[in-house]
């Protein structure tokens, strides 16, 4: 037998127990007389006592052999410690060892493996099993199974069925690049890995299982940033014979009974915003609401006072930071120029300080009097000793700006509140959204979202203006200011279909091609459906307050979508690439 416990089982009541402990060496310290290893394992850690009374002279010769990340089985008797630590379940006891065995010896490793490590990113992604050995780590990791498990449950009660759909499929556009495959046996052709089980979901509620889930891999070929991984995990559900209230409320109690069952926290009902709101309330579709900061206009009492940069702009939005009129000039340079940055690309910042005395300074003074700064801060709820800073551009560039600004001010004042958690519904967001650039509409959520039934006639009948203006069953669930599931009732019919195909620049033929196997199954008793998918990965982080998804799963890739410890992407030998009819490919 290995071990009779873990390392993180024993406790004052088991002194004087005989027990086999099992696990890697943490720390070796060495007094001389005395020599201590903590012993590790994913349950917690035990220290092991080797002293000259109780052990043998080659007991002890052998234990002072022992390196970091050994990995020993040790047999002793629990006894109490004579000096205790608290901070660990296992603190008042140590084994007096009798009996060591070297299990496996471990090289020196490359960083320390503690909940603080001296190791870098790129080292610790090399090193990833060692990485995955702290203690951090491994909790998030095992959050990750309990949430996945927890999930299971709770949906299988709800009455939904876990379906697996395939991996090699045809390219299904989610708004990222795909990962292909090429096909040995069809040369010339390829797969294209799943950006998510859209349309599969929607072909098995024709097919009449009318409540979905799965958790499921998504690939990606998109630029990774902290909560972006290449391949990621949804929580992937769809229902029939439901309306968007139905689906809020079943992912809603999904989300609150796993706040419940693994943080123990009750979440209030969710409020709801429109997706119209939320841009000119917070500049954001996915607002984080553990604290206010409210966008107010200020057009009409801005606009045509002398200040040219104001007067011929389309906006002129502003923020109050509570408390902050007693910002430097030093820091108000510093914010201005944190705006002027080309990833936020304000012009400028206008600042008034609304003093303790009632007395206004402002970067405007020249244009504007106490009378007119009154005015702003009355509108903008400012109050004595409060700070507000204006943006001014073109409206929706102002808004995202602003948006950062306040995230940053959030930051600053320490008002995203860790353990604080701000669940709310981003709903009715457009259907389509008109690209300057490429002079075309996208989908906003994807190519198979349903118009809101009251648009689905202007959205046969209109024009271009009419389709920037149709509003769809589309939803978001935002926690904390990040987008944890997005999700809409389905087009289930073939002429709608099409018409949004074609708004989206497919021709018929393309469509066809592309999505005949959906369309065709609109043709045999589609019924009303709709769904929702969540970022299984951010909803981890968020529900830990972290903002890297990273962490959360075992072996993440890096910026640059490798695979560090494996060392993938790389080539592949010359036959494969003829077996798989690519050998125009080759690469040197
Ligand atoms: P959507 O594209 O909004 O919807 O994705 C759903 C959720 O998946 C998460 N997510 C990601 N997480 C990590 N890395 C990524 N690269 C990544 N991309 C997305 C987000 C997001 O909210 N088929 C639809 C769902 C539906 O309509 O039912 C879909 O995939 O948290």
């Amino acid at each position: 037998m290995y071990r009779t416990h873990t390392c993180g089982a024993l406790r004052i009541s088991d002194v004087g127990q005989e027990v086999v402990l099992s696990g890697w060496a943490q720390t070796v310290r060495d007094k001389g007389y005395m020599l201590f290893i903590d012993l590790r394992d994913r349950y917690g850690v035990t220290q092991l006592l080797f002293n000259e009374d109780i052990s043998s002279p080659e007991l002890l010769e052998q234990a002072r052999s022992v390196g970091r990340e050994f990995v020993l089985q040790a047999k002793g008797k629990v006894a109490e410690r004579a000096s205790k630590n608290d901070k660990i379940p296992t603190g008042e006891v140590e084994i007096e060892v009798t009996e060591l065995t070297i299990l496996n010896a471990s090289s020196v490793p490359p960083f320390t493996i503690d909940d603080d490590t001296d190791g870098g990113d790129d080292l610790r992604m090399k090193y990833r099993y060692l990485d995955l050995r702290r203690r951090p780590v491994q909790e998030n990791i095992m959050f990750r199974s309990r949430l996945g498990i927890e999930t299971r449950k709770h949906l299988a009660d709800e009455g939904f069925l876990e379906i697996e759909t395939p991996f090699l499929i045809k390219s299904t556009p989610e708004g990222a690049r795909d990962f292909v495959v090429p096909s040995r046996m069809n040369p010339g052709q390829f797969y294209a890995l799943p950006q998510s089980p859209q349309t599969f979901k929607q072909i098995l509620m024709v097919s009449g299982f009318d409540k979905y889930f799965q958790i499921v891999k998504c690939f990606r070929d998109e630029d990774l940033r902290a909560d972006r991984q290449p391949e990621f995990t949804q929580i992937d559900c769809e229902m029939a014979f439901v309306t968007q209230e139905d689906i809020l409320n079943t992912f809603e109690g999904l989300t609150r009974h796993l706040f419940k069952a693994l943080k123990g926290i009750d979440l209030p009902a969710f409020p709801r915003m429109t997706y119209d709101d939320a841009m000119r309330r917070f500049g954001s579709d996915k607002p984080d609401l553990r604290f206010g900061m409210e966008f107010t206009e200020l057009n009409e009492l801005a606009q045509h006072k002398g200040f040219k940069v104001f007067d011929s702009v389309e906006l002129v939005v502003g923020i109050n930071a509570t408390g902050c009129a007693a910002y430097t000039r030093k820091q108000v340079d510093e914010l201005t120029q944190w705006v002027q940055r080309p990833q936020i690309g304000a012009k400028g910042l206008v600042y008034v300080k609304y003093n303790e005395d009632g007395t206004f300074k402002s970067s405007v003074d020249k244009f504007f009097n106490t009378e007119d700064l009154k005015g702003w801060a009355d509108k903008m709820g400012a109050q004595p000793g409060d700070l507000m800073l204006v943006l001014a551009g073109e409206a929706d560039k102002t808004r995202k700006q602003l948006n950062e600004l306040r995230l940053e001010m959030g930051r600053r004042l320490g008002l995203m509140k860790p353990g604080d958690f701000k669940p709310l519904w981003v709903v009715d967001f457009p259907l389509l959204e008109w690209d300057e650039e490429t002079e075309r509409f996208y989908a906003m959520h994807h190519p198979f979202t349903s118009p809101k039934k009251e648009d689905v006639a202007r959205m046969l009948s209109g024009g271009h203006e009419t389709m920037k203006s149709l509003r769809a069953d589309a939803y978001d669930l935002v926690i904390n200011g990040s987008e944890i599931g997005g999700g809409s009732i389905r087009i289930h019919d073939r002429k709608l279909q099409e018409k949004n195909f074609k708004l989206l620049g497919f021709t018929d033929e393309e469509a066809e091609a592309q999505f005949g196997f959906l369309m065709g199954a609109f043709e045999y008793g589609a019924p009303p459906h709709g769904g929702i998918a969540f970022g299984f990965d951010r909803l981890c982080a968020v529900m830990n307050g972290q903002s890297s998804i990273r962490d959360f799963i075992a072996f993440p890739k890096n910026n640059m979508g490798r695979d560090m410890m494996i060392d993938a992407p790389a080539p592949v030998h010359p036959e494969q690439l003829d077996e798989l009819h690519l050998a125009q490919t080759k690469i040197d």
